[in-house]
């Protein structure tokens, strides 16, 4: 219970790996806020029926009136925000192809999505952190930019620009007592890529890239974010950890 009375904001925890990050965070001790556009209210019902504090919230992490909203209702509900992890993003909807195919409004919906909506919830939650003088927000980026996977190329554009903006407020909030780090996953079998067989197209590859040559499940990320959330990881922040098994190594 290394969480105990802390709380957390997981966006995009209404399947898939934010809801198995939002279960540890739980498991942790912390008070936790399930923000996504669908099944926010079941999972936060699931973590309330397994003894959590949560809450199910209907959030557009592109919108700001919904990210000022649900940092509001944050605190309405539990008083304090510890944590964010920024989860939700356009992925699993996706269409896999060449980059020339890729239409200029799904271009600008991705990264409204993908990138706008992470810097809209780090501003939502950033004045309660720095009164708090203590916070920590972690990013879900990809190893697609680090290894450069080719077909969707709006999405990987997506996820360098995830790894930057780590790096960027790292500094711009280290003085307020607050990290940025983020997490890449590989490939993984989540609600979401388990539904696209494309995502899985390369599949067999991907496992055999790895040092540890398995699948990689949403349970084989939720240690990083329990540690990356905790006390423990105090004097670190900027920082991208690789999660895939040995596959992408910085
Ligand atoms: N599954 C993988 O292989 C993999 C690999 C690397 C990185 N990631 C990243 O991990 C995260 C989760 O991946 P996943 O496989 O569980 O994805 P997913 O597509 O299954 O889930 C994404 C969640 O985000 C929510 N969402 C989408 N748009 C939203 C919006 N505008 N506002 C709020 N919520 C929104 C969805 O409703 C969904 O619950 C994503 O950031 C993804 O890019 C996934």
């Amino acid at each position: 219970m290394k969480l105990k009375g802390r709380t957390a904001i997981v966006t995009g925890a209404g399947r898939g790996i934010g809801k198995a990050m939002a279960g540890r965070l739980a498991a942790d001790g912390a008070s936790v806020v399930v923000a996504d556009i669908a099944q926010y209210d079941v999972a936060a019902a699931e973590l309330a029926k397994s003894g959590a504090r949560a809450l199910g919230l209907r959030v557009d992490v592109s919108s700001e009136s919904d990210t000022a909203s649900m940092a509001a209702e944050t605190i309405k509900a539990f008083g304090r925000i510890d944590i964010l992890v920024n989860c939700a993003a356009m992925f699993a909807a996706v269409k896999i192809g060449p980059f020339e195919e890729i239409p200029a409004d799904e271009w600008k919906r991705l990264l409204e999505i993908n990138v706008l909506g992470v810097a809209l919830c780090c501003k939502a939650v950033t004045p309660h952190m720095r009164r708090q003088r203590s916070g920590r927000i972690i990013n879900l980026a990809s190893g697609a930019p680090l290894k450069g996977v080719p077909y969707f190329l709006h999405y990987i554009a997506s996820k360098g620009a995830v790894i930057a903006m780590t790096r960027g407020l790292a500094r711009e909030l280290g003085k307020d007592g607050i990290t940025v780090n983020a997490i890449a996953p590989g490939l993984t079998v989540s609600d979401g890529t388990a539904g696209r067989p494309e995502h899985l197209r390369n599949h067999a590859d991907s496992i055999r890239s790895r040092a540890i040559q398995r699948e990689e499940h949403p349970e084989d990320l939720v240690g990083a974010v329990s540690f990356l959330a905790g006390d423990d990881c105090a004097f670190m922040t900027g920082q991208t950890l690789v999660v895939d098994g040995g596959s992408a190594m910085l």
